[in-house]
């Protein structure tokens, strides 16, 4: 019996390991390789509506705005769609920054706060653009970012476009989850479609949406379900490694924001678990709601059952396993899993579709 347990134990153990690891050599070798498709210089650029939700943001609204004019792109072609439902100087700070900029077509929206995917749906009914973009107030784009994922979008095959995210500020925690995590959404994107797409910047052909209804607002992860959305409908719903956005980690309250997120992802995949799939995206979206599901349930249990055995062998893998958490890759996988349980659990009680702000180190 005892013997059982540690087979078992054993098993799960290494089926928690592997079946990540295996599925990140293989993506990560499909990372490496080329892109089947190609960026479409079109004769005439898209017009885009960059929709900019916004709540309590007066700390930064102004560096947004500055941010999203020095795009490279024809400013005569782009809409801007602030969504506000601050209770703070954000108006004042929009208004007082359209009076130097009168030249900008801005269109300012106010209504009570009712969560993020409801705003972003006030601001589609006026948003007139070819291309909408949604973008979080408090995260910054390079020069090239819209210019870049309208290129991608211009592509036949591809219906939605989001960025690669590099964080400043986080430590080396963040920073090791986020480039295994890279790598994840490029190779997935070159092989179809990814299945995490991320609100800093999240750029969609307009008529699509459209047909779509918009966002979604009983989930929290409006930017993963739609992307999963549209890869579902056929299209390839892409995060290209030259569309790049820098995400500021909160330095308070960062463990409350990653079990959020957390939520909201897990709310993504369950939702969209229900969507019927192309087959070439069912072993990506089906393999990632595993590993994100599934698979970290295995840890937990698995450990258990080896404590239970009583057998040496295994109190000298638990002992491995608590020495290797000084390995910041370890660590970083380590706490996700238990992030995602946490999250899965909190999910029953609390959905925090209207969360809290926490405050970024900028
Ligand atoms: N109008 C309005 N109403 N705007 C809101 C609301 C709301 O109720 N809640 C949040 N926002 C705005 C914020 O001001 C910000 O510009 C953007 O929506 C994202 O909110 P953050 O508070 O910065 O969220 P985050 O960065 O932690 O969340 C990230 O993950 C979410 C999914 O878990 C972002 O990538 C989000 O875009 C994403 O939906
Ligand atoms: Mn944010």
């Amino acid at each position: 019996m005892l013997n059982q347990l540690l087979y078992i134990g054993l098993l799960l153990i290494l089926l928690h390991v592997t079946t990540p690891v295996l599925y990140y050599v293989i993506i990560l070798s499909k990372a490496k390789g080329q892109w089947p498709i190609s960026p479409v210089d079109a004769g005439g650029l898209p017009s885009v509506s960059v929709i900019i939700p916004t709540y309590n943001e007066g700390g930064i609204i102004v560096d947004k705005l500055n941010n999203v004019i020095d795009q490279d792109y024809p400013i005569s072609k782009i809409q801007i769609v602030i969504s506000d439902s601050s209770t703070d100087d954000t108006p004042v700070k929009v208004k007082e920054w359209l009076r130097s900029h009168s030249s900008v077509n801005l269109v300012y929206l106010s209504s009570p706060r009712s969560g993020k995917g409801r705003a972003l749906n006030e601001a589609l009914k006026v948003a007139n653009g070819d291309v909408i973009v949604t973008t979080d107030a408090d995260s910054m784009w390079l020069r090239d970012s819209l210019p870049n994922a309208v290129r991608w979008l211009s592509s036949g095959e591809v219906g939605l476009v989001s960025c690669i995210k590099v964080p400043k500020g986080g430590g080396s925690v963040e920073d090791a989850y986020r480039s295994l995590y890279n790598v994840l959404r490029i190779g997935e994107s070159k092989v179809y479609s990814t299945v995490v797409f991320h609100g800093e910047l999240l750029a969609i052909k307009g008529s699509l949406l459209r047909s779509m209804g918009g966002f979604p607002v009983d989930i929290g992860a409006d930017d993963s379900y739609t992307g999963v959305r549209v890869a579902s409908m056929g299209y390839r719903a892409i995060v290209p490694d030259d569309v790049v956005c820098v995400e500021y980690i909160p330095s308070a309250g960062y463990g409350k924001w990653r079990v959020r997120r957390a939520q909201h992802l897990v709310q993504s995949f369950l939702k969209s678990a229900r969507l019927p799939k192309p087959r070439r995206y069912r072993s990506i979206y089906y393999t990632e709601a595993y590993i994100h599901l599934v698979n970290p349930w295995l840890l937990p249990i698995g450990t258990l059952l080896l404590a239970a055995s009583g057998s040496l062998l295994a109190y000298a893998l638990i002992a491995l396993g608590v020495v290797l958490l000084v390995w910041v890759p370890f660590r970083a996988w380590v706490i996700q899993q238990f992030l995602l349980m946490y999250a899965m659990v909190r999910n029953l009680w609390n959905k925090e579709l209207i969360w809290e702000k926490v405050n970024k180190g900028m």
